[in-house]
């Protein structure tokens, strides 16, 4: 019998409810809705275990990571069905470097620490990877702020045998895959780019964060698209009344056959937290998997999935 990926998760915000709540989903259904890999070296959706999960929130410290998922500012839909409690209380996360050892300490038993705090903290995501690196637990960072394209932290995870992800998750079917693919299509197709913009609009805790403070986000979704130099990124916006849904216009003008115009406009609606569970679950049992298997440092297999690997600008 498969051994499951003990998994401690740093935030518990949208996307850790999204996760929690998928993966129960799954495993209660059997659906196949929704997933690009069923399994992964052996491993289902539904063979993940969370043994530990770190907050800042007092409301959420003290909880079962089963009821702190729901409460405010969270507002990730419920999916349905049961939820069984998962008997793993949040703890207090780190705030500052001080506080490493403690964290340390409380991964004791985790194979993955999934960092899906706010992006653009990035001496935060260090100490959380500090943290993981200390207590021999493999590292995913899905926010935007750099830790493995710094090459101090790819090699310090080679060295201690251990895997690191990141950085900043690629959405499953998000602005940045759906426009990074209509702007490969369009040079595919011998056409030239003139000028191309997307603007996201959300109503998740995600897009409050950054519609304040974008330093980190803005560079990493550029990573995530070709055509660099010519593509607009407009400020992220927060509507309240969207909940966890997020609404993208791409616009893509180019010129064709006798430099004639071509112009394309796409609206994309997607539960933004739900992208980010869809890529999440794969990125754990790629962390997983090679853990089990002794690979350490950066996971190459893992950068399609990621909008800021290794090599991309900070
Ligand atoms: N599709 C997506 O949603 C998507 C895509 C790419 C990247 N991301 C990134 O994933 C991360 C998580 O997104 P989310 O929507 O769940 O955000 P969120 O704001 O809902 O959740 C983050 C949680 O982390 C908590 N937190 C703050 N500081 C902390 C600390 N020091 N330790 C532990 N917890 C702390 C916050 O209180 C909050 O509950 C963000 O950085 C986001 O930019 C999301």
């Amino acid at each position: 019998m498969i051994k499951r990926v003990r998994v401690a998760v740093a935030g518990v915000g949208n996307n850790t409810s999204a996760l929690v709540q998928g993966i129960a989903f799954y495993r209660h259904t059997g659906s196949l809705v929704g997933l690009r890999r069923p399994t992964i070296e052996g491993l289902g959706v539904g063979d993940i275990e969370f043994v530990a999960a770190f907050a800042t929130s007092e409301e959420k410290v003290g909880r079962d990571l089963t009821e702190a998922i729901f409460m405010v500012p969270n507002n990730f839909p419920r999916l349905g069905g049961d939820l069984p409690k998962a008997d793993v209380p949040v703890t207090r996360g780190l705030v500052d470097a001080t506080e490493v050892d403690r964290v340390a300490a409380a991964l004791a038993g985790a194979e993955v620490l999934l960092y899906a705090a706010p992006s653009g903290r990035p001496e935060t995501a260090r100490a959380y990877a500090e943290a993981a690196c200390r207590a021999g637990v493999a590292f995913i960072n899905t926010t935007s702020d750099p830790v493995a394209r710094d090459p101090k932290w790819i090699e310090r995870y080679e060295a201690a045998g251990l895997p690191l992800v990141g950085d900043d998750l690629a959405s499953q079917f998000g602005t940045s895959v759906v426009h990074d693919t209509l702007l490969r299509l369009l040079a595919e197709r011998g056409l030239t780019l003139v000028s191309s913009y997307q603007v996201n609009l959300g109503g998740t805790e995600d897009f409050r964060n950054l519609a304040e403070n974008a330093n980190t986000k803005k560079q990493s979704k550029l990573n995530a698209l070709s055509g660099a130099g010519k593509v607009e990124l407009a400020p992220l916006g927060y509507l309240p009344h969207l909940g966890s849904q997020k609404v993208a216009h791409l616009n893509v003008e180019a010129q064709g056959w006798g430099e004639t115009a071509v112009s394309l406009d796409v609206k994309l609606k997607v539960h933004d937290p739900s992208g980010a569970a869809g890529v999440n679950i794969d990125l754990i049992r790629f962390a997983a998997s090679a853990l089990r298997e002794g690979r350490g440092g950066y996971l190459a297999e893992a950068s399609a999935l990621l909008k800021s690997p290794p090599g991309t600008a900070v």
